[in-house]
């Protein structure tokens, strides 16, 4: 399984890949969870503790793009190593959390000065290469939007997951997502309804999706606003039925 998550700007992506990672870790996978959003805060979604440990993703770290790609004086030339290894990246940077390695990629911008080409490069090859391994599961938290899509940072990965909450808006983006990922041959598309708060709203969403599979809903609760508000895992303090949602999502989508 190699799942990425997507869809509108805060609709609960980082949520669900924290619930997803620590859910499936708990039942015995390994589980490799990668942030690759500029904003990275999945560390802290997963519990992990940032005073504990300092999070640099991929996309930042001079010396190893350096490493990997040739780079330094020749920046900006577009004169790098066209297929850097990237199978040692996870065992060497990942951090170890209740049974989940977690790595944050983070992303590129585009634009502004230079030329990121490398850093691109890299990290498309670094997510594309993930290796799985039959028990493991890799689950990817996208950035919000579609920049990502047209970049091919989504390349390599089998199955996407859009979330999407109530609204007209989240579900334009969640089909936008679909197409894209269909372009670059994904195989599986699903949604998760989030922030739901009756079964209308489950099945307005439903009833739209057009091409995307529902797979479950996560309910609007007052605990992701509590971990939240704490900084610990939403998993740390979940009750039973929420786990049960997650447990229902899993399994739609094998
Ligand atoms: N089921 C839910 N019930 C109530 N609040 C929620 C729920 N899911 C997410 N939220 C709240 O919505 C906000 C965004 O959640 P989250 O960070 O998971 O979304 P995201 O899609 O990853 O956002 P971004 O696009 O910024 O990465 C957070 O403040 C979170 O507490
Ligand atoms: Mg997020």
């Amino acid at each position: 399984m190699k799942i990425a998550i997507s869809g509108k700007g805060g609709v609960g992506k980082t949520t669900l890949s924290a619930l997803m990672a620590r859910r499936l870790a708990a039942q015995g996978y390994q589980v490799l969870a990668v942030d690759a959003d500029a904003d990275a805060n999945l560390a802290t979604a997963l519990g992990i503790d940032l005073k504990e440990h300092e999070i640099r993703p991929i996309a930042q770290l001079e010396e190893l793009i350096e490493e990997k790609m040739g780079t330094g004086e020749n920046v900006g030339q577009g004169l790098y190593v066209l297929n850097p290894t990237v199978s040692d990246i996870p065992d060497r940077f990942a951090i170890e959390h209740e049974g989940v390695r977690f790595l944050a990629v983070g992303t590129v911008k585009t634009g502004g000065e230079g030329c990121y080409c490398a850093e691109n490069k890299l990290i498309k090859r670094l997510i594309n290469h993930l290796m799985v391994k039959s028990d493991e599961a890799v689950i990817i938290d996208m950035e919000a939007g579609l920049e990502h899509l047209s970049r091919g940072t989504g390349k390599g990965v089998d199955t996407f997951i859009v979330v999407v909450e109530p609204g007209m808006r989240s579900i334009q983006t969640a089909k936008n997502v679909r197409d894209m990922a269909r372009d670059i041959g994904v195989k599986s598309i699903y949604g998760v309804a989030s922030k739901v708060r009756n079964d209308r709203e489950i099945k307005i969403i439903k009833d739209n999706l057009e091409g995307i599979e529902f797979v479950g809903a996560i309910p609007y609760s007052d605990q992701v606003i509590e971990a939240d508000l704490r900084g610990v895992s939403l998993f740390d303090i979940a009750d039973e039925a929420l786990l049960v949602r997650i447990d229902s999502i899993l399994k739609n989508i094998d």
